[in-house]
């Protein structure tokens, strides 16, 4: 007899007969396995959602594919498995047979045992009805007598139907974030890793888009999305062999990552995030979005500030004076906070370039005499909040803190510690409880001291160089990357536990952290220490796969710009900066005061669509990456009363023709007025001020000049348009 198991509100837990389907669904997506006591459990299917006369007629698995959703080495040893273990008796082969499922509320539970060694395993989903996502992890507990070693511990496996394929993921690395390829899938195995130790956004990013019907289009078509949560080093793979299916796998990255189980110890492994859209690349990003802002970040429902931030204005040149003159530049400009970076502590070694003091938390009282008090009554005084930077999870060789715990640092044991940053900077050991203290006690120092600190921006920039922990036992080296990450969560949930409200940014050499693994416990991160506009144009269209614009800190900046050298103007960099959490990083005193009143204007419009932007939905239209010569996109209110649509130009010739944009996202039966934001033209545009259809805007699209019309003097190279929808 075949049962059918749906998520309900209630406690099911049954004793299996024979081939279940379990059915795990939300509001537009259906995941089904199919569920046998006394075999493995298989796959059936994922995708758009099934009625109950649909699941009937669902086939079982096919023959010539292998369907087990989590395949355990050993007994079917050519094909890719999710997990593989030594047993205590060093048997090398694992099998998992199903025993019961369980189904309470959002979460599902199908327990899984190894007829012969006393090894359970649970597959959990938890489904987010409202965003349409589904989280899938793993729990291993090890019933032997004697510790087992986890060789291979995938978090989750989805077969995905061949046809044509196409992987859209994102490399990148410092200053280079988030750079989108589309693939088609082939034969073979692509892999993604990170080994980074500390941060895992440089190199490639944990999440990746599958586009089902061929290269992925932004508003049409299937797409599968899957983010892994975790902050540590992981593996992505997609294994296309001789079946009709493509499987993916992921997880924990194993390498060097042995982990050895003790007797009655559990391991639970990162989740995958998965979601289903028919509305393309954009659909997925905005479940991605709803489910993060809603149940993910920090704070996913508050606007955030609009700052300055001290780095590129003043690098490590800080002092009393200099921090006053920003807060009250950034104040008459309508900023809300000032956030002093890096440069400020240190007293036996003070921090004047990268290569001392971390480690010493310390106000250095040379910079700055009248201490965080005397900060604090400036920001006071000038009206705006204040924030600090801090790097709690390193140390240099030159500072205090290592002269008095040398064995704090990550480093193997009878070998000498490479060193990072400034050829002096080190990673704390984060697996040692006394580090966790440590790093802890920075933040709760500070925030217990000036409650009125308002955001800290948490810096990570180096990686783990040499494997090998002072503090786990030799037996146990292979720990050090996995309970490093346990450490940091620790350390979050201890500050998040004392300070909930405090706003902390994931920074890590710019870029590293953007991961749904760290932002439970933070409210953005630093998308690039790149801030020149066009190439932030393609970094921040990557990160806005699978990030929301609240979380993406979007900074405008000096030219030339200090990265690239290239020379753009500050009405385009308002224009993209304007798309994320929008702050400035520079110096005002050598604005000019036309720019001034350039970025006071557009801090005024963006406080008008701060909500649009940063809790809207997201419609990318032209992508960069096309290189039809301009990019495009926009947010949507969820009542598709607001939108806020982006033009930016990405390149610059004479006698071009570009296409003309079509909007998506609106109500095609409401009228939309339309009003230009930022604007520098001499003259208003032809649109502005009239009313336009959603249907006319998202079949037709509007016109607008490829130039800025602006005085003979003023023209450049450069034109960007932001515009503002209102529904009448
Ligand atoms: C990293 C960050 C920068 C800045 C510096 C300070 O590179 O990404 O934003 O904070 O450190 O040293």
């Amino acid at each position: 007899m075949k049962k059918v198991f749906f998520l309900a509100l209630f406690c099911v837990t049954a004793s299996l007969a024979k081939a279940e389907q379990v059915v795990v669904q939300t509001r537009h997506n259906t995941l089904v396995l199919n569920v046998e006591k006394g075999a493995q459990p298989k796959y059936v299917y994922y995708g758009a959602k099934l009625s109950a006369l649909d699941l009937q007629h669902l086939q079982t698995p096919r023959a010539d594919g292998r369907m087990e959703i989590y395949p355990a080495h050993g007994l079917n040893t050519p094909a890719e498995a999710a997990l593989a273990m030594r047993h205590a008796d060093g048997n090398l082969s694992t099998a998992l047979i199903a025993e019961s499922v369980e189904q309470n509320g959002d979460l599902t539970t199908i327990n899984l045992k190894d007829p012969v060694y006393p090894i359970t395993v649970k597959l959990k989903y938890k489904a987010y009805e409202e965003v349409d996502m589904i989280e899938a992890w793993t729990e291993i507990t090890n019933g032997e007598k004697q510790p087992v070693t986890l060789t291979t511990f995938a978090s989750a496996m989805m077969p995905i139907r061949r046809g044509d394929v196409w992987l859209s993921h994102f490399y990148g690395s410092w200053a280079n974030e988030a750079r989108l390829v589309e693939e088609p899938l082939t034969p073979g195995q692509k892999v993604i890793v990170n080994k980074d130790g500390t941060r895992n956004s440089h190199t490639d990013h944990g999440e990746v888009m599958f586009s089902l019907n061929g290269k992925g289009q932004e508003n049409t078509g299937d797409v599968i999305g899957a983010a892994i949560c975790y902050s540590g080093n992981y593996r992505l793979k997609v294994v296309t062999d001789d079946t009709d299916y493509h499987y993916f796998f992921a997880g924990i990255n194993e390498d060097n990552s042995e982990y050895h189980l003790k007797k009655g110890e559990t391991f639970k492994t990162p989740a995958l995030a998965l979601t289903f859209s028919q509305e393309g690349l954009s659909g997925v990003s905005r479940n991605f979005h709803k489910w993060g802002r809603t149940y993910k970040l920090m704070h996913g429902n508050k606007e955030r500030k609009i700052l300055l931030n001290s780095w590129e204005g003043v690098y490590f040149d800080i002092n009393q004076k200099g921090m006053d003159q920003m807060m009250a530049d950034i104040a008459s400009m309508g900023g809300e906070l000032f956030v002093m970076d890096d440069g400020w502590f240190g007293d036996k070694y003070p921090r004047k370039v990268d290569n001392s003091s971390l480690g010493d938390w310390v106000v250095d009282k040379n910079k700055l005499p009248e201490g965080i008090e005397g900060l604090l009554r400036d920001a006071k005084k000038n009206g705006v909040k204040f924030g600090i930077w801090i790097e709690p999870e390193m140390a240099n060789t030159t500072s205090e803190l290592y002269e008095k715990h040398p064995d704090w640092i990550v480093k193997a044991p009878n070998r000498e510690p490479v060193l990072g940053r400034g050829g002096t900077q080190v990673v704390l050991d984060l697996s040692n409880p006394k580090v966790q203290d440590f790093v802890f006690s920075i933040v709760d120092n500070l925030m217990s001291k000036y409650p009125e600190i308002d955001y800290i921006k948490w810096d990570a920039n180096m990686a783990i160089m040499n494997h090998g922990s002072q503090y786990l036992t030799m037996g146990n080296q292979s720990h050090l990357y996995i309970e490093y990450h346990r450490g940091f969560e620790k350390v979050c949930q201890r500050i998040r536990d004392k300070y909930p409200d405090v706003t902390i940014q994931a920074c890590a050499s710019g870029g590293g952290r953007a991961n749904w693994g760290v932002l439970p416990w933070f409210d953005e991160f630093w998308v690039s220490d790149n801030t020149d506009a066009l190439q932030r144009i393609y970094m921040q269209w990557g990160t806005s796969y699978f990030f929301p614009a609240i979380a993406m800190a979007s900074h405008i900046s000096a030219t030339p710009n200090h990265t690239v050298f290239r020379t753009t103007s500050m009405k385009y960099r308002i224009d993209v900066a304007m798309s994320g959490r929008l702050g400035m990083e520079i110096q005002p005193k050598n604005m000019t005061d036309e720019e001034k009143a350039l970025c006071r204007q557009a801090i005024k419009e963006y406080k008008q669509i701060r909500p649009i932007v940063q809790f809207g939905n997201i419609y990318r239209l032209v992508s960069p990456y096309d290189r039809k010569g301009l990019a495009s996109m926009m947010y949507v209110t969820d009542q598709k009363d607001k939108a806020v649509w982006y033009w930016w130009k990405t390149e610059s010739f004479q006698n071009e023709h570009l296409p003309r944009v079509k909007m998506a996202g609106l109500d095609a039966n409401r009228m939309y007025k339309v009003h230009e934001l930022n604007r520098i033209d001499l003259k208003p545009l032809d649109c502005e001020g009239k009313s336009y259809s959603g249907a006319y805007l998202m079949n037709h699209g509007l016109d607008v000049p490829y130039r800025n019309e602006v005085d003979w003097g003023k023209k450049t190279d450069w034109a960007s348009r932001v515009l503002l929808l209102e529904a009448e």
